[in-house]
């Protein structure tokens, strides 16, 4: 703990294998910033006094994940639109008087990791989105934001699908189709896994027929969680398979820049980390 420094932390549950810290730490070193950005876990029920408590003590900004991004939005006195529109939050910034103001950079973290990044043009694509949870929720918007031709939802249980699909209020280009029809409902260019299979260590059977010629396929999540996915999109013939590891650094510059005013450079920071985590 550096005194004097601003305080940010990451509330999950667990949290120990987070890699926020390092992320935020590097940045700040490229502007000559000290800070102090530790850990919290806090079980669900112990969340709303976590944050109450680390705001209160002079906590100048915090991250939220799982399973925390729907309880930081409703505890917030504030939310952008972008928050509002997704109904969970991921980082967090005080307000006068312990009240704080709740943000979702998710899916703008996972657009410039596709666009900037990987350089892919995301108009004209036709996407696969698979999952209907609180992960498919945070992206789902930008994709259309960023001009996706079509955004077709599939989920293991159907009214989640639905209930997405209608919540983005734009059925030229957004509807639903049952998981169970997956070899039958054609190809796709761009296939996003947002499920939490990976992460329960659960192999999801996808058929081959979804992935169309020239695919990219993205897994939300990094590490061990997105092997699976990625192993299948190669042996189902994808030009591109990525996991979240950008999404995550993307989204971490963001509350990087709410929190601190600066812009950081990711590309260093994403280089080190798929090195070390390669
Ligand atoms: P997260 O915040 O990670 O998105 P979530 O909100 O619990 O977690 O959502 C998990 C998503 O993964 C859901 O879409 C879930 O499907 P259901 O709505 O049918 O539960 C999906 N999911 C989890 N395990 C899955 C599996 N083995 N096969 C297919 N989908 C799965």
């Amino acid at each position: 703990m550096v005194e004097g420094a601003p305080r940010f932390t990451v509330f999950g549950h667990p949290i120990a294998h987070t890699l926020s810290p390092q992320i935020h730490q590097a940045f700040a070193h490229q502007f000559g910033l000290t800070l102090n950005y530790d850990t919290t876990d806090a079980a669900p029920a112990d969340f709303a006094e976590a944050v109450r408590a680390f705001f209160a003590g002079g906590g100048a900004g915090a991250n939220v994940t799982l399973p925390h991004k729907r309880a930081a939005f409703e505890l917030a006195a504030e939310r952008t639109e972008a928050a509002m529109r997704v109904g969970t939050a991921n980082v967090l910034t005080p307000l006068a008087d312990g009240r704080v103001r709740a943000h979702n950079t998710d899916g703008a973290g996972l657009v410039r990791d596709l666009t900037e990044r990987h350089r892919v043009d995301l108009r004209g694509h036709d996407a696969l989105l698979l999952g209907a949870g609180g992960a498919a929720h945070g992206v789902a918007w930008s994709l259309l934001d960023a001009g996706v031709q079509t955004l077709t939802i599939v989920n293991r249980t159907p009214e989640a699908a639905d209930a997405l699909a209608d919540r983005l209020g734009d059925p030229a280009r957004a509807h639903t189709r049952y998981w169970k029809d997956l070899d039958s409902i054609g190809s796709y260019n761009l296939i996003i896994n947002a499920t939490s299979a990976g992460v329960a260590g659960q192999a999801l059977d996808l058929p081959f027929a979804i992935c169309g010629s020239r695919a990219l396929c993205y897994d939300l999540s990094y590490g061990p969680a997105a092997t699976g996915f990625l192993a299948w999109a190669k042996t189902a013939g994808a030009d591109y398979a990525f996991d979240g590891l950008g999404m995550l650094v993307e989204t971490a510059a963001d509350a990087f820049e709410l929190w601190h005013g600066k812009r950081p450079d990711t590309a260093p920071v994403y280089r080190e980390l798929r090195q070390r985590y390669a």
